[in-house]
């Protein structure tokens, strides 16, 4: 694999200037973050040798390199879900490429149902911990030491520094945050009461289908990382209504103005 990576990186690397340390996974309808990256250049997935093939209609992914409050980012457009099919090597394949391209610190948002009460639609929460609940993970096999350990350490899959700039960021900018624990359900249902009852009671805050498998590779690779979660809806049970994905993009849409600010201001401190 690690060949198959370094080929990836060599072909955007030949048509790319930028050589950015930060990067950005966009979730469902955050998409807005693309709009704010100045002199942008694009690679679109389906170019890159052995990158995934996107095989949903009308989602095409891009990697989109450019600056933001000056500081070189290159943003992914477009994420692979374990719920599609791919593998969890195919899931993360992104984050093993943005490692050789010289990544040192990834965003990584998703849209997600809130379980801690204290939230709401709209609510932003900085994920300080995570619990994987997709049954696998994307180091299982064999392990290539030039990527890292066989046995990653986990206590900190969110770097504290990260968190405590995102919430110095959120203060200046007047945004509220929450904070808590992030739970990586498979998918693609949405969970069943009863799932949810059981993950409320295991301490989770919020609940979702992708961001674990990204967190695990970039805390394997040495990548340090930010979760930031936009709560589209309350989890089943918790709300009355019935879920939608239409509500969860349209309600991610709706916090877009105040997730771009925030993670434009969080990339400006980390530059
Ligand atoms: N559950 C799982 N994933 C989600 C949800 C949810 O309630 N909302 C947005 N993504």
């Amino acid at each position: 694999m690690y060949n198959k990576v370094l080929e990836s990186v060599n072909y955007i690397k030949r048509k790319v200037k930028y050589k950015p340390k930060v990067s950005v996974v966009l979730g469902s309808g955050l998409g807005d973050l693309v709009n704010q990256i100045e002199n942008q250049e694009i690679v679109e997935y389906e170019e890159i040798p052995n990158f995934p093939k996107v095989t949903v209609k009308g989602h095409s992914g891009k990697l989109v390199f450019g600056t933001i409050e000056d500081v070189e980012i290159v943003v992914l457009s477009g994420r692979f879900h374990f719920y599609e099919g791919y593998d969890m090597k195919q899931v993360t394949y992104p984050i093993y490429v943005m490692k050789l391209l010289g990544i040192e610190k990834m965003i990584i948002t998703n849209a997600c149902g809130g379980i801690n009460k204290n939230f709401k639609p709209g609510s932003l929460m900085i994920i300080d911990d995570f619990i994987n609940l997709m049954g696998t993970n994307p180091l299982v096999g064999t392990n290539d030491e030039r990527f890292g350990p066989r046995f990653p350490d986990m206590t900190e899959p969110y770097k504290l520094y990260l968190i405590e700039k995102a919430k110095q960021v959120g203060k200046d900018l007047n945004i509220k945050l929450e904070q808590g624990v992030y739970a990586g359900f498979q998918g693609p249902y949405y969970e069943t009461r009863a799932e949810i009852r059981m993950i409320a009671g295991f301490g989770a805050d919020t609940v979702g289908m992708s961001t674990v498998p990204e967190t695990i590779v970039c805390n394997q690779l040495g990548i340090d990382t930010l979760g930031i979660s936009c709560v589209t809806n309350m989890a089943t049970g918790i709300q009355e209504t019935k879920h939608s994905h239409d509500n969860v993009v349209k309600t991610a849409q709706e916090t877009s103005v105040k997730f771009v600010g925030l993670i434009s201001g969080i990339i400006a401190e980390l530059g």
